[in-house]
């Protein structure tokens, strides 16, 4: 090629082959190849073959492990399954799964893609000097002959079976990062079948049960786990939730407390061993809106306690309930202070004070804390005698209060 120039005009530019204008643009930005050699120059080469089948078994597997994240992610049973419950070894091994399928599948591409540059992309040395100041129209050609040259020489375009591998895996893996957001999206208004977790809305939880005409009594985790019986495993009479007596709690005490309607009870004199009623409970405690704060307050604090307009009776003697799920993002704001009746969320240090309808006192939460009216049955067992008057948890929208 002749001595480069500063600038070329368009005729010139046009009448250079895309080889000459690849050159061109290297020596133009003061790069020199000092050594560049052709991965396998001798057309048909036996090796190459195998590279190429080396790449293609990568890349085939990215695929395959890609396939298989979106079939684990659709297909897969994910929900959630007790210790004594059939199924359970399967749901234990779900989110493990799409990590592995979803990681294999990111790795073998990329080792597919290492493998290609290693064997494909030719071999090269070239130092560049630095230079300053934008492009012009001449660099911007070259660039693109450049890149044109690298692509011819990569082998690629005429590697069909590789690069439809490829560009599969690429979008496969893509695929399975994206596809997770998928299950993030949901319509929150659409309402679905009433539970003891509510009806899936934001202003419903197990407590508007009590709307429905159920008796909802407040049930207190006692922790319990399926337990082992001649081998397997059994959730046959143990109860995650039992209800609670007034006389559970001693003064300052706080408990928190669930919804349970009258068929999930199996306690104290209702005791049948032969019942299972524990997956119902873990709904109810899996119940993102239901936990509640049953406090006992010092008789001495009770008597200074000041009821919220229209609320006057929602307390059963020195017994409130409030709900415990933070006003200001959804925390469960779960430290009871006994001495100064505050209850603290951990999240943002909001304070609310139990002694006045649960009112906001400090912090970024503006709304008290909503309030169950409770009251006590023939049997002495705390329940509810109203669902919640106002949505429980933070601000949406459509919230009226
Ligand atoms: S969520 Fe409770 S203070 Fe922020």
């Amino acid at each position: 090629m002749s001595e480069i120039k500063s600038s070329y005009s368009e005729e010139e530019i046009k009448r250079m082959s895309d080889d000459e204008l690849a050159r061109l643009g290297t020596e133009m930005d003061g790069v020199t190849v000092a050594y560049r050699k052709e991965r396998f120059p001798v057309e048909g080469d036996p090796a190459e073959k195998r590279a190429a089948r080396g790449i293609g078994f990568w890349w085939a597997l990215s695929v395959i492990f890609g396939l298989a994240f979106i079939a684990v992610y659709l297909f897969w049973p994910w929900e959630y399954k007790h210790l004594a419950e059939d199924g359970l070894w399967l749901y234990t091994i779900y989110t493990p799964l799409l990590g592995v399928t979803s990681g294999l599948s990111i790795i073998t591409l990329g080792i597919g893609a290492v493998q290609f540059s290693k064997k494909f992309i030719p071999e090269e040395i070239a130092v560049q000097k630095r230079h300053d100041g934008p492009s012009d129209e001449v660099d911007r050609r070259t660039m693109t002959a450049l890149l044109n040259d690298a692509w011819k020489t990569s082998t690629l375009g005429r590697r069909k079976v590789l690069m439809g591998l490829g560009g599969a895996g690429v979008a496969l893996a893509g695929v399975a990062i994206a596809l997770p957001l998928g299950g993030i999206v949901k319509n929150p208004w659409k309402p679905r079948a009433m539970g003891i977790d509510g009806d899936g809305t934001l202003w419903t939880t197990g407590w508007t049960l009590v709307e429905k005409g159920e008796k909802v009594y407040l049930g207190r985790d006692t922790g319990a786990i399926a337990e082992e019986h001649h081998g397997h495993w059994s959730t046959q009479g143990v109860n995650r939730l039992i209800r609670v007596r007034p006389e559970d709690l001693d003064a300052g005490a706080m408990e928190t407390v669930f919804p349970m309607t009258e068929d999930m009870v199996n306690d104290h004199d209702n005791f049948d061993p032969s019942r299972d009623v524990y997956e119902e409970q873990m709904h109810s405690i899996h119940g993102s809106r239901n936990a509640v704060m049953l406090i006992r307050l010092r008789h001495a604090d009770a008597l200074k306690a000041v009821q919220r307009e229209g609320q006057e009776d929602f307390h059963y003697g020195d017994y409130y309930a409030y709900s415990k799920i933070c006003t200001h993002i959804g925390c469960p704001t779960s430290l009871y202070e006994q001495q100064t009746n505050r209850i603290l969320c951990p999240c943002h240090q909001s304070q609310f004070d139990a002694l006045h309808w649960g009112k906001p006192v400090f912090g970024p939460a503006a709304r008290a804390l909503p309030e169950l009216s409770i009251n006590v049955d023939e049997d002495g067992f705390l329940y509810a005698d109203k669902n919640f008057v106002e949505p429980v948890g933070p601000a949406f929208w459509e919230r009226q209060s």
